[in-house]
């Protein structure tokens, strides 16, 4: 990054700016920003920065990606935490949007970032047309009926009957594996990767969004909420079904492992066509991370 903002920090600011630029409602402006600077931990920003460094590409080109990818992640907790699906009241250390704004506006900001995301993208003149539209396609691609919102709607169905571990691997993939996967298909879109760099690279993403939801299934059952920000049991709760639910936490851990090391051999079947040594970092963070 070329100033003194660390990508994440770039990231909010761009968004921040954007939504503060055409709104019309003080509320929806308020909620919106709310969840934003609540403060995530900017994952999947990082992961684009990450890949674009890796392919020799300056990260300053990824802000906008980066944005809009952060703006739909954000829309999909506020959404994910309404009493009509997980009903959770703490997240990112914070009461939920809903507890502080009321459902209705809850539900009104997360559309209004899942909308303004493509502006974001629209907008930047730093990026050619072509890269544009490449962009939202596969954004949107990732975000709705073929990605995350599937996953969604496939995990509230889930709750209601027996579901097998590969069933799980899909749910996993589609609701939190496509969003990890947009931000590394966005910076090999920005940064002109060669086909089999991008296809491999892609392959990584599906592993360790897979194996990211398996931490998050993990920390949901023995993570601290001063860490996480958010509170634990609550998959328990509502019965959904896990790695945890359908391995124990040991075989959750060892399905965890298993993920890592498949996310190195890709690593270093890439080694002799990029610098890998960031992803390595970004592999090790996802796994061991306590937040
Ligand atoms: C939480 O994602 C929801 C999942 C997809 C598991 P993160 O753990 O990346 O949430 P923030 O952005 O840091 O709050
Ligand atoms: C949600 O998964 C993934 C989304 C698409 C939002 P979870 O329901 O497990 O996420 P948390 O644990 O509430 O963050
Ligand atoms: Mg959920
Ligand atoms: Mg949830
Ligand atoms: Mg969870």
């Amino acid at each position: 990054m070329e100033n003194n903002l660390s990508g994440i920090a770039k990231v909010r600011a761009n968004i921040l700016n954007h939504l503060n630029t055409y709104q019309h409602s003080e509320t929806i402006y308020n909620a919106s920003k709310y969840s934003i600077e609540a403060g995530g931990k900017g994952l999947r920003p990082l992961l684009l920065f990450t890949v674009l460094e890796a392919l020799g590409e300056s990260p300053d080109k990824g802000i906008s990606a980066a944005s809009a990818i952060e703006m739909i992640h954000t829309y999909s907790l506020i959404h994910d935490d309404l009493p009509a699906m997980d009903n959770d009241d703490l997240r990112r250390g914070k009461p939920t949007n809903h507890i502080v704004f009321g459902e209705g506006t809850a539900i009104l900001a997360g559309d209004n970032l899942l909308n303004e995301s493509f502006n974001v993208i629209a907008k930047d003149k730093e990026l050619t047309a072509e890269v544009r539209i490449r962009l939202v396609e596969t954004i949107s691609t990732a975000s709705g009926q073929s990605g995350m919102i599937s996953g969604q709607m496939l995990d509230i169905e889930a709750e209601k009957r027996a579901t097998t571990l590969e069933e799980l691997e899909t749910i996993h993939a589609y609701k939190t594996g496509a969003l990890i996967k947009a931000p590394v298909t966005a910076a090999c879109i920005i940064a002109d990767a060669a086909q089999e760099v991008t296809r491999r690279l892609e392959n990584f993403s599906e592993v360790i969004g897979v194996l990211f939801q398996i931490k998050d299934d993990i920390l949901d059952m023995e993570g601290n909420p001063e860490l996480t920000g958010k509170n634990t049991g609550s998959d328990v709760k509502k019965g959904k079904v896990t790695y945890v639910s359908e391995l124990g936490l040991d075989g959750a851990k060892g399905a965890l492992a298993d993920k890592v090391d498949e996310a190195y051999r890709i690593l270093d079947s890439l080694n002799e066509l990029i610098s890998t040594a960031g992803l390595r970092k970004i592999v090790q963070k996802f796994a061991e991370r306590d937040q």
